[in-house]
């Protein structure tokens, strides 16, 4: 058992170690972005080595880019590999239809591209970013820098009409300066305690121009496997309704994984 890793590393690592197991020589995969997708970056690099495992990676964002090229998963740009065959990322929150809320780490647009482009999404998360009903996460929303302040007004305005139960909508700041996402771009991260119809408002919040996308993934993702703090793990297929549980060896050694940065 790894002695210096807590409970919540120990599940992203299980869900990660788990979920690369889907992944086979010659496929393309999309590579997410946040604290488990590096796991899962890291889990796959080894598949390279240790096993000559051959794949491309596409990746969500300049973070995740270099830590690919760190580990040895060679990266090509969505353009080139053109289709993927499954893509692995993280979540902030997920439902019992595997609806999602992503962007917490800014990288939703570029997510949700790359996750609309493959066969196959694949979330990884721990037990605690499962809700009945999202929203309890501020959701990301990602506008242009041009007229952001009218953009964030007219957010705020539409949610009068919708089914949530907040509408502050707060630029996201990294430190003193408004987060720019790597498409050059703002967050607004819109707290609304409970989103009634996740659908419905996806698509309203798209209508509004400088919105560029949202971070709600509606019907993308097919397979969430949630890790915990003792290694287990449980794979939740919602095309075929399949559960299935399992338990992921963890390493002794005090340092796996210490270089990762996310
Ligand atoms: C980045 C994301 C991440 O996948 C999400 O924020 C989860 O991150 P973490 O695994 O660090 O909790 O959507 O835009």
């Amino acid at each position: 058992m790894t002695s210096n890793l807590s409970p919540i590393d120990i599940a992203k690592f299980a869900a990660a170690k788990r979920a690369v197991h889907y992944v086979e020589d010659g496929m393309k995969v999309g590579l997410g972005t946040g604290s488990t997708a590096a796991w899962m970056v890291k889990c796959l690099g080894e598949r390279v080595q240790n096993e000559g495992l051959k794949i491309k990676g596409v990746a969500t964002s300049a973070r995740t880019a270099a830590l690919a090229a760190q580990v040895g998963v060679p990266i090509v740009a969505l353009d080139e590999a053109k289709w993927l065959d499954l893509t692995i990322d993280g979540a902030d929150e997920y439902d019992a239809n595997l609806n999602l809320i992503k962007g917490g780490g800014g990288a939703l647009l570029i997510e949700k591209v790359v996750a609309t482009a493959s066969d196959q999404m694949i979330v990884i998360a721990d037990a605690a970013k499962q809700v009945d009903t999202l929203g309890a996460f501020p959701l990301p929303v990602e506008v242009i820098p041009f007229g952001w302040k009218t953009t964030k007004s007219l957010v705020e305005e539409t949610l009068i009409n919708l089914d949530v139960m907040g509408r502050d909508a707060a630029l996201r700041m990294n430190d003193d300066q408004p987060f720019m996402t790597d498409e050059g771009n703002h967050i607004l991260d819109l707290s609304l305690k409970r989103i009634g119809n996740p659908r419905q408002l996806s698509l309203v919040l798209n209508q509004i121009p400088g919105v560029v996308e949202n971070g709600l993934f509606i019907d993308i993702c097919d397979m969430v496997v949630i890790g915990h703090g003792d290694g287990a793990v449980e794979i939740r297929d919602i095309n075929t309704g399949n559960v299935e549980h399992d338990r992921i060896d963890l390493p002794d050694s005090d340092n796996i994984f210490a270089d990762i940065a996310d």
